[in-house]
């Protein structure tokens, strides 16, 4: 469980209580069948009823009258252009807009309150409970004890204008195509658990990590001697956990399979993101400046995206292949591992995953020698 019990108790809450005070209130989702709500927005009702609900709490009258609409009808709009990216004609027409350029505004204001919602929505686990359950998880998936979470960098693809040479040129990701990026962590389950900046696409995960909160917090030891998963492109250290780059033995290999196991679950996690909420897939422009509103919808996103698995709404089928995650910057100098941190991760091994060895050559060697 990715959220402290706490607030899923007032989720509950209001959840019940939205239930008593919908009787008399009929919403603007209640036009929409079961099937045709989730083609619109990929989510269900329940869930949409406590979206609504939470945003509703959040959001400023002084907005509501600017705009002149419910907050259903902003909800509305919202939920639709993250599920598909672009607005539906239907919707519009059943909140009765005309122009398409207020969805801009709309979808901007709701983002901007549901990702200010990540506070409680993504948790990054801080009790020493709350540590030990993700830890306890993941070890039982992957063999890997002490893990906080699985680390990476979750590109977006936008448009950028080529004639904007050095901007451009910034956009451009090491997979060759213009994209923004952030930092997400996510646990064992695909929940997420911290996510943060939102950078152009060639910033590389190592320099997001340092200059993160959460990279910063968890390399100064404030989060105890916890690890997170973290693909090649980031540098092993006494709390980021890399795969060994050239593998020399049995542990070794058993150990990347482990590695990779884990890891694996961010792929499904932005896969399953990108689907229900196909937006990610093309954020549109991109300027320098208006990085933060790109922000403020990956953020939004991903609360929404945790929400979703509360309420066990599956996304959308896979429709072709799973993208591969980023494979990684590579370093273009050979970088110095610290020496501790290549101790820590040889005793994890060896603590780990050297059982393979023992019952093969090793060991085989080892009794004969006792036997001499
Ligand atoms: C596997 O190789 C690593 C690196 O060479 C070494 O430190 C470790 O002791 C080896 N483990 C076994 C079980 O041979
Ligand atoms: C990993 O090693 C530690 C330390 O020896 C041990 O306490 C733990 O049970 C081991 N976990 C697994 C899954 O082997």
């Amino acid at each position: 469980m990715a959220f402290a019990l706490p607030v899923w108790l007032a989720v509950q809450d209001e959840l019940l209580r939205h239930g008593e005070a919908d009787c008399g209130t009929p919403s603007r989702f209640d036009d929409f069948d079961d099937e045709a709500l989730f083609q619109m927005f990929h989510l269900t009702r329940p869930c949409i009823a406590f979206i609504t609900d939470a945003v509703r709490a959040r959001m400023k009258t002084v907005t509501l009258d600017k705009l002149g609409l419910s907050v259903d009808a902003m909800v509305m709009v919202a939920l639709n252009y993250y599920a598909h990216g672009v607005s539906s004609a239907v919707i519009l027409q059943r909140i009765g807009l005309r122009q398409t350029d207020c969805t801009a505004i709309i979808v901007g204001t709701v983002s901007g309150v549901i990702a200010g919602m990540s506070d409680q929505f993504v948790s990054f686990p801080l009790t020493p409970d709350a540590k030990a359950n993700v830890a306890v998880k993941t070890e039982e998936l992957c063999g890997i004890p002490s893990v906080l979470g699985v680390l990476a960098p979750a590109h977006f693809k936008i448009r950028a204008s080529p004639y904007e040479k050095n901007t451009f040129r910034s956009f451009v990701n090491t997979l060759g195509y213009t994209s923004v990026v952030s930092q997400i962590i996510c646990d064992s389950d695909g929940n997420i658990l911290s996510v943060e900046k939102c950078c152009m696409g060639s910033t590389s995960e190592q320099e997001m990590w340092e200059s993160s909160f959460r990279g910063r917090e968890i390399e100064k030891d404030l989060h105890g001697p916890f690890w997170v998963i973290g693909g090649k492109g980031y540098h092993l250290s006494k709390h980021v956990l890399t795969p060994v780059s050239e593998p020399a033995n049995d542990s070794e290999i058993c150990f990347n399979k482990a590695h990779a196991k884990i890891h694996d679950v961010m792929r499904t996690t932005l896969g399953s993101m990108k689907r229900r909420f196909r937006c990610l897939m093309q954020l549109g422009f991109a300027q320098e400046a208006s990085l933060s509103k790109k922000s403020n919808i990956i953020k939004a996103c991903s609360v929404l995206h945790n929400i979703a698995k509360k309420f066990s709404v599956p996304p959308p089928p896979v429709a072709g292949k799973i993208e591969a995650l980023h494979p990684g910057k590579q370093h273009s100098a050979p970088v110095e591992i610290d020496p501790e941190a290549l101790k820590a991760r040889q005793k994890l091994i060896e603590d780990n995953f050297s059982f393979v060895s023992s019952s093969q050559d090793s060991g085989g060697n080892n009794i004969t020698e006792d036997n001499v």
